[in-house]
This record gives structure tokens, C-alpha cells and sequence, in this order.
């Protein structure tokens, strides 16, 4: 009960706050409804170009250890989870040398780079800057 007040309380903020990507964002999306932004895509690609690519390959492929972040074992790997599982996955623990070190904007205009890379498709606003404000937004490996 308590917990169901208070979310509503923070529902209504963000509603308040006019906070339209909070609440495009709600249940039932998937990253197949156009999550990212095209420009957002863009910047993330610089991003990834700084502090990935090293490690993680130009194309995305991998390198050695570091794993593919494009194709089917990433999409297996990530397949039902969250937009925001992914984003607090890289904010927490990447870059592997320096993990921590990006703040939410760049971690989010990454994931938008790589939902692009693996065909997701753009939208018209920009995925969010913290995983409370993704919601429940589903990485689906295949269209729905
Ligand atoms: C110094 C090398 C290095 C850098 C730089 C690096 N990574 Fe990684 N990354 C790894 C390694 C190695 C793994 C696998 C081991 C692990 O998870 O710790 C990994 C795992 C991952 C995974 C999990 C993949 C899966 O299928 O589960 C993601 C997502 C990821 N990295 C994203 C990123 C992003 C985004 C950046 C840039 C912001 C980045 N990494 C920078 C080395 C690196």
C-alpha cells in the first residue's frame, strides 16, 4: 500500500513535471516503438568512438575477450530484459578500465548507438538519461 503511494506520488511528479519521454515511456513498449532519437544515435557514436571501440571493436563485433555488442549473442544475452538493465550494466561496470566514469547522458546516447547498430528503430525522442525514467521498456531480440 505504502509502496503503491508512493509510486504513484512520483508518477504524478513526473506527469506534473511534464516530463513527456517519462510517460511515452511506460508498460508494454519495446525498443521496436522508436526509443532513441536518430541525433541521439549520433552523439552516441562519439561516445562509443572515446571510450568503447577500443575494446569492444569499430564495428561493434569484439574484440578477444570483450565481447560483440551487435548480433545474436548480444541480442541473446539482453533478450526480455530492460532499457535499463542494459544502461545500468554499462554505467556500473563500463568502460571495463574505468567503470563509473560516464555520466547517465553519455550512457543512454550510447545504448541509443548501440540499439541503432542492431536495428532498432529511431524515433523522435531521446532515450532517457536514468533508468527510473526508462520504465519497463523491453529489449525484444525480434520484432514483436
Ligand atoms: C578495457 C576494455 C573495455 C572497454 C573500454 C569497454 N568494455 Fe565493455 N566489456 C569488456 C569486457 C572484457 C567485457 C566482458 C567481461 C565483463 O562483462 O566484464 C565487456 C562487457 C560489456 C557488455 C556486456 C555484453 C553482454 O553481452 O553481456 C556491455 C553491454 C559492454 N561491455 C558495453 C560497453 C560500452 C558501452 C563501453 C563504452 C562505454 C564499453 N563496454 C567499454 C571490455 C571493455
Amino acid at each position: 500500500m505504502m509502496m503503491r503511494k508512493s509510486l504513484m506520488v512520483v508518477a504524478s511528479a513526473m506527469v506534473l513535471a511534464g516530463s513527456f519521454a517519462a510517460k511515452a515511456q511506460s508498460d508494454g513498449r519495446t525498443v521496436w516503438d522508436g526509443t532513441y532519437s536518430a541525433a541521439q544515435a549520433t552523439r552516441g557514436k562519439a561516445v562509443y568512438a572515446a571510450n568503447c571501440a577500443m575494446c569492444h571493436g569499430e564495428t561493434l563485433a569484439g574484440i578477444d575477450v570483450a565481447p560483440p555488442l551487435v548480433g545474436s549473442a548480444f541480442l541473446n544475452n539482453w533478450n526480455s530484459t530492460t532499457t535499463a538493465d542494459l544502461f545500468t550494466r554499462i554505467h556500473d561496470t563500463m568502460p571495463l578500465n574505468n567503470p563509473g566514469s560516464l555520466g547517465g547522458r553519455s550512457v543512454s546516447d550510447v545504448e541509443a548507438y548501440i540499439f541503432q547498430m542492431n536495428g532498432f528503430p529511431a524515433g523522435t525522442i531521446d532515450l532517457p538519461p536514468n533508468p527510473a525514467m526508462m520504465g519497463t521498456t523491453k529489449i525484444l531480440s525480434t520484432k514483436p
